[in-house]
């Protein structure tokens, strides 16, 4: 039995179709109760839905064996799992915006809002600004408009959220699509089975 937990939304639906499609589809399945975990004793197959930021931890712990979640969530988790494969879809880019008129002030702390508060230091420190975070959990584009940071760091994925709000990028900072993860163990204990969904899912992606 593979354990596999899924990003509950639409990605992880889609993430689901995709499987399905070969070889591990989930008799038990359906898109419309609030079951968490569904089973398929033939398909040697299990499924948790959980929120997309807690993939990582359930992988890492051992409750899953792999995990499906995006390279954003993955990198702030700091998670100790195997990244196996990219799964080509939720592309988006982590990025640096902020208000049209911004213009660094080299003499204080850039003021950065954020729900990646750890990728946002391990950037900044990498260039070396000294910043002050703050730490909010959505909604990230109304901290530079309403003056309480300087700029964001947060995902672009079509830009219309920015550009509704008046805002604009200033760094890409690096491309973020959806990765299958690993939990470190189980892939040793399963191994063959791990390589086996692996292989499927990289034909199925071509
Ligand atoms: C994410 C992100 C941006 C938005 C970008 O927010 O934080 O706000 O999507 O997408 P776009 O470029 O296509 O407009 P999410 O939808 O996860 O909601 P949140 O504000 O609750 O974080």
């Amino acid at each position: 039995m593979i354990n596999i937990a899924l990003p509950k939304g639409r990605l992880g639906e889609k993430v689901y179709a995709l499987l399905s499609s070969i070889g591990y589809e989930c008799s038990e399945y359906s898109e419309n109760n609030r079951k968490l975990i569904f089973r398929d004793e033939k398909n040697g197959v299990s499924y948790f839905w959980v929120k997309p930021s807690d993939v990582a931890i359930y992988v890492e712990l051992g409750a899953a064996d792999v995990g499906v979640c995006g390279k954003d969530i993955l990198d702030e988790a700091q998670a100790d799992v195997y990244e196996l494969l990219d799964l080509n879809m939720g592309k988006c880019r982590m990025c640096v915006a902020a208000k049209k008129d911004f213009r660094d002030d080299f003499t204080r702390p850039l003021r950065v809002a954020t729900k990646f508060v750890k990728s946002a230091e391990k950037y900044y420190s990498s260039i070396g600004r000294e910043i002050e975070l703050i730490k909010l959990n959505g909604s990230i584009e109304l901290a530079p408009i309403l003056g309480l940071s300087d700029v964001i760091f947060d995902i672009v994925e079509t830009g219309v959220t920015l550009k509704e709000n008046d805002l604009h990028v200033i760094t890409e900072v690096y491309p973020i699509s959806t990765r299958m993860i690993a939990n470190k163990s189980s892939y040793k204990f399963k191994n063959a089975d791990i390589l086996a969904l692996t292989e499927r899912l990289k034909g199925a992606i071509k």
